[in-house]
Order: structure tokens, then sequence, then C-alpha cells
């Protein structure tokens, strides 16, 4: 069975760089009325790529339509389309994150800060990110997330194509197979993406103790890592959107740090991460820093009309003359 899964692997292909295809570095930071706009990494989720035009390339798109050509950097994990959509798949979490801080502090255009888009899974990642590099390398100045597993799932994640149809990839239903067969496996808990957030209530003591993504950014272990907490409180605003009528992520209150306990849904207030601050986020609510919003419809559906009007301007437009402010942090 492991040997049958690590040929599909080699197959699939374990590799990633980076797409830079993705970005056009000779783009201008300032918009037609001479304000700065702070620019935007975008992290695409399961299934997707960086660059796909029927869903995150027309986001990016969108994004710099609105804000004067801001600079836009879509973050790949593997090289071209697919490569880069298996990658959200297949691979290692933790390496992935490693490799997009080394990639960000590459930026001269991030040397200013930027807001930061998570989309579905991309939304932990890049929550992962902040909490990792935000000491290091540019500085976050928002995070938005889309739909994100903050508190992981507890479900096979049922499979979904971004791009058109809804159609099952095939890559997802192996990705699903492999899955079910235990996400603390040792070959799956570090190849598989999906099961590097997986947290499955009735078996805590194993992802505390095999899970090295989610339980190690969320501070779940006994061990907690202070930096990590530092890191997000030092974010100008954490936004998170749920999905109303999310069934893809179980339970959708993850996407706002809500987690089913094993005998009930406790909200993000309830939970010992937030109450004794593992990761700061307790201190971004007491500054009124975290902001909780919804999205009617299923995981992952708006229009790039919404998307404007619920993230670009609220969120992203930068006021008029406050280019001041993010030119001297
Ligand atoms: C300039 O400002 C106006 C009004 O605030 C706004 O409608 C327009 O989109 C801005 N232009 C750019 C390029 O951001
Ligand atoms: C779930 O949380 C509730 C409220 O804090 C608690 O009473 C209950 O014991 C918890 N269940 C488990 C299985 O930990
Ligand atoms: C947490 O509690 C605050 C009030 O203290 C409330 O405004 C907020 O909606 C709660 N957030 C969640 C995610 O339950």
């Amino acid at each position: 069975m492991i040997s049958r899964a690590a040929a599909l692997l080699v197959v699939l292909g374990l590799t990633w760089k980076l797409c830079l295809a993705c970005n056009d570095n000779s783009l201008p930071v300032t918009d037609g009325n001479g304000t700065r706009q702070l620019p935007v990494v975008l992290w695409h989720g399961m299934g997707d790529s960086c660059c796909n035009t029927h869903s995150i390339g027309a986001v990016r798109k969108r994004i710099q339509e609105l804000l004067g050509g801001v600079f836009v950097h879509s973050i790949a994990t593997g090289e071209g389309g697919p490569a880069d959509s298996e990658s959200s798949f297949f691979g290692n979490v933790n390496s992935q994150v490693e490799d997009v801080c080394k990639t960000l502090a590459g930026f001269p255009e991030l040397q200013h800060g930027y807001n930061a888009i998570g989309f579905s899974q991309g939304g932990q990642f890049m929550r992962a990110v902040v909490e990792r590099c935000q000491h290091t390398g540019p500085k976050a100045h928002t995070l938005i997330t889309l739909g994100g597993q903050h508190q992981g799932v507890m479900n096979v994640p049922s499979c979904w194509n971004p791009s058109l149809n809804m159609t099952p990839s095939y890559v997802c239903s192996a990705s699903a197979r492999f899955l079910g067969w235990g996400a603390t496996l040792p070959f799956i808990r570090t190849r598989l993406v999906q099961a590097q957030y997986f947290k499955e209530p009735h078996n805590i003591a194993a992802y505390k103790a095999h899970n090295d993504f989610l339980a190690d950014i969320n501070n779940d272990r006994d061990k907690k890592t202070p930096q990590y907490k530092k890191n997000l409180a030092s974010l100008n605003k954490f936004v998170m959107f749920r999905f109303k009528d999310d069934t893809m992520v179980v339970p959708r209150d993850s996407a706002w740090f809500g987690w089913f306990n094993g005998t009930q849904l406790l909200t993000m207030n309830e939970t010992a991460l937030y109450k004794e601050d593992w990761i700061g986020l307790r201190t971004l609510n007491e500054a009124g820093k975290l902001v909780f919003d919804e999205i009617p419809g299923g995981h992952m559906h708006f229009n790039l009309e919404w998307f404007e009007d619920n993230v670009v301007e609220p969120y992203l437009r930068a006021p008029k003359h406050a280019g001041a402010k993010f030119l001297s942090s």
C-alpha cells in the first residue's frame, strides 16, 4: 500500500519550485491618485494554482486594476499550473512555508510590508508565514483569510475543482483516499498536505504527538513558541471570513477558530488557545484588531464584485495620503 502511494507521489512529482512567471516586477506602486498602495500576497487554495485565470489569476488581476497596478505576488509551490496544483495536495507544508518566507524576503517590492490573503487552506498557510517569518522577513500588515481551516478539519475534505465545474480531479480523489487511511501514519502525515491540518477530536493525543504543522502553528502542544504569538499579534488587522453554507470544511467554524471538541462546538472565545492567548488572538481581539465576517454561499463561492466590495475596498485600499505611514514602518 505504501509503495503504491510512493510510486504515485513520485509520478506526480514532489519537487516544487517558485513560479516567478507569476510576477511582474515592473509594475508601479503608486496609484493614479498618488497614494501608495501596499503590495499584496495571495496564497491559493486546494487544487488551485497561482495563476489560474478562472480563479486566483482573475483575483490578482482585479486587485491590480483597482489599486493602480499595485504589486501582487501569487504564491506558487510548484512550477507550472499542474505541478502547483498538485503541490496543494502532496508536499510538506512546513517546507512550503519556509520556502515562501525566503521568496517573500527576496522581493524588494515587499520591503515596506504587504497585505496578505489566504484562500481556503492558503489561509492557515499564510498565517504560518506571518507567525514564523514576520520578525525576519517583510511584515504583513493585514491578514485576510477566506474559509480557512484555522482549527483544522475533522473530515476528509470532498474534492473540489476550483477552475470550472467542480469535477473531482484524479489527484484530489487520491489525496482523499490517502487521508482516509490515517492522517497520523508516518508516510502520510508528512507528505499529504491535508493530513497536516487534520484534527480528529477523538484522537487529540495522536494529533499533538504527530501533527507537525497545525499543532505547531496553533501552539497546541505543551511546549509553546512565544515568537508565534508575538508575530501574529503584530498584525494591524486579522480578518477572517467564514462561508455561510460551507459543507466542505467541517466544522465550517474552523474559519473563525471554532472547534468541535468531541462533545460540542466551541467558539474561538471558549478555546484554551484563545483564553490562554497561545498565538496572540486574544491580544489582537482586545486591541480591536480581529474581524469576523461571513460570505453567503458555499466554500469558496464568491465573485469578483463581492471581492471588490468586501475585501479590496475595506481592507486593501490605502486611504489617500497614507503613503507616509507605510513608508515609515
Ligand atoms: C482615485 O480616487 C478616486 C476617488 O477616491 C477613486 O474612485 C479611484 O479609483 C482612484 N484611482 C485609483 C487608480 O486608485
Ligand atoms: C468540550 O468542551 C466543554 C466545554 O468546555 C467541556 O465541558 C467538555 O468536557 C469538552 N469535551 C471534551 C471531550 O473535552
Ligand atoms: C468572542 O467574544 C466577543 C465578545 O467578547 C464577540 O464579540 C465575538 O464575536 C466572539 N468571537 C467568536 C469568534 O466567538
